[in-house]
Parts: C-alpha cells; sequence; structure tokens
C-alpha cells in the first residue's frame, strides 16, 4: 500500500511583472502537519510533484500561533493564517495563494504595509508628551474595558481587506481594520482627547464613507472582532462631526 500523502498546489510568481503559475508538490503525510510545517517540508526538499527539482517556496511568518498575521494567504479559497490551517481539517489538494489586495512580492509574500500607512493617516495611536512616568491612567468602564479588548486584538492581518469588495485597485478605501481602530482609541478616555483627527482621516478619500456593508469583512477576520459595530459607530461619529463643523466653526 502507497503511503499517505498531503498534495498542495500552489500559486507562485517570481515578481508581481512576472505571469504567475501553478506548482504542484508531495509531502508524506505527517499528523499535525499545518500549512507553514508543508511550506518548511518543501524548503527543505525543493523538489516538485513531477520529481522536479524547483525553488523553494517564499513566504512570510513570525509567531506560528496566529498573534502576528504576517502569514496570511489564501488557503482553499479562504482567507486566513497558514500557521493555524492544519493538513488533517484542509481537503487535497490544499490550494495557496497569496493574498490579492496587496502588493506581490514573491510567491505567498505580500507587502501589507499599506495597512499600516492607514493607521498613520488616520492617527491611531494615544498621544503621550513624554516617557517618564506619567502617573496612573484615568479609569475605564468595565463595559468600555471588554469592548476595547475585542479590537486591541487585531493583528493587522489583512484578511478583512482581502474579502472587502470595496477595496481593490479603483479604490483607496483604508478597510475595517482602521475603521476599528479608529473606534478603538475613541473609547480610551485619553485617546477621544484626538479623535477629531481620526474623524478627519474618515471623513476624508478612502474612509468610512466608502464601505458598502456587505459584511465580508465579521465573516472572515479570525479574532471575530465585531467591525461592522465599528463602522457603524464611526459612521455616525463623522455624521455628527460634519454637522459640528458646519454650525460650529
Ligand atoms: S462591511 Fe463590507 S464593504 Fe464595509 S469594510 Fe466590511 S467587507 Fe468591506
Ligand atoms: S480586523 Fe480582523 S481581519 Fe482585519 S486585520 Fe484585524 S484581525 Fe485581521
Ligand atoms: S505566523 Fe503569526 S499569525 Fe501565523
Amino acid at each position: 500500500m502507497p503511503e499517505p500523502t498531503i498534495v498542495l498546489r500552489i500559486k507562485r510568481r517570481e515578481s508581481a511583472s512576472i505571469e504567475p503559475y501553478w506548482e504542484e508538490f508531495e509531502i508524506p503525510y505527517k499528523a499535525q502537519h499545518n500549512v507553514i510545517s508543508l511550506l518548511m517540508e518543501i524548503r527543505r526538499n525543493p523538489v516538485n510533484r513531477q520529481g522536479k527539482a524547483t525553488t523553494p517556496v517564499t513566504w512570510e511568518s513570525n509567531c506560528l500561533e496566529e498573534v502576528c498575521g504576517a502569514c496570511t494567504m489564501v488557503i482553499n479559497g479562504r482567507v486566513r493564517q497558514a500557521c493555524t490551517a492544519l493538513a488533517d481539517n484542509l481537503p487535497q489538494p490544499i490550494t495557496i495563494e497569496p493574498m490579492s489586495k496587496f502588493p506581490l512580492i514573491r510567491d505567498l509574500w505580500v507587502d501589507r504595509s499599506s495597512m499600516f500607512e492607514s493607521l498613520k493617516k488616520a492617527h491611531n495611536w494615544i498621544a503621550i508628551d513624554g516617557t517618564y512616568d506619567l502617573g496612573p491612567g484615568p479609569r475605564v468602564r468595565s463595559e468600555v474595558q471588554e469592548s476595547a479588548y475585542l479590537f486591541s486584538r487585531c493583528m493587522t492581518c489583512g484578511c478583512c481587506l482581502e474579502a472587502c469588495p470595496q477595496v481593490n485597485s479603483h479604490s483607496k478605501f483604508m478597510g475595517a481594520a482602521v475603521i476599528g481602530q479608529v473606534y478603538l482609541m475613541g473609547q480610551h478616555p485619553t485617546g477621544a482627547m484626538h479623535q477629531d483627527e481620526r474623524l478627519e482621516a474618515m471623513m476624508g478619500e478612502g474612509g468610512v464613507a466608502d464601505c458598502g456593508n456587505a459584511q465580508n469583512c465579521v465573516e472572515v477576520c479570525p479574532k471575530e472582532i465585531p467591525l461592522t459595530t465599528a463602522i457603524a459607530d464611526v459612521g455616525g461619529q463623522v455624521s455628527r462631526k460634519w454637522l459640528r463643523d458646519i454650525f460650529w466653526k
């Protein structure tokens, strides 16, 4: 009887300017393999299913426990983290593609820096005026702490942008993750002091008005962040700011 194997079908591309192609690999079965450990097997022995020597597949990963978001890719048609995609739970051949909404670097590795640029554009941090001991922070109600905890789990993985029809080559929409962080920062008493700057970014190009309310983002978020709550709330904050700006400036 033949030894059991795991078959992978990987979309490969040396760079964004080169046409993509599919390459298959057959790895000896081991229980508990995840997609990253399978890619590591290919790196150890870069030979494709036809027995031809090939280049090792390039990807990005870091924490290996679904915390950093770096290993996000499209596996069997669903965007998710490769480190927690167990081969035992995936129908074969396992198809693996890079995310399509970010510039491709090579093979499965994409450049997610647009998300970090959007976070900067939307002033998504809480400003302090020095590194000395500022004393205890303001008291925060427990309901606010619970909600903030949900949003603080965002790992900038990009799943919500990949699944969003409004994020495409014709739009500058920043996507749900950034809106979630605007909502999070505004909940903190110190963060709320700069919420107007964040809302300014949300009112501009690529802001919250570009959301089409398709709700795909909330379906795919691996951290189950209630993104649509943030989108509705930040949309309301933007409308109130717009009225304030008209009548009080
Ligand atoms: S609700 Fe729809 S359009 Fe809005 S961010 Fe989520 S997926 Fe995109
Ligand atoms: S909101 Fe969820 S899907 Fe979007 S980047 Fe954060 S963790 Fe990933
Ligand atoms: S390696 Fe960090 S989420 Fe997978």
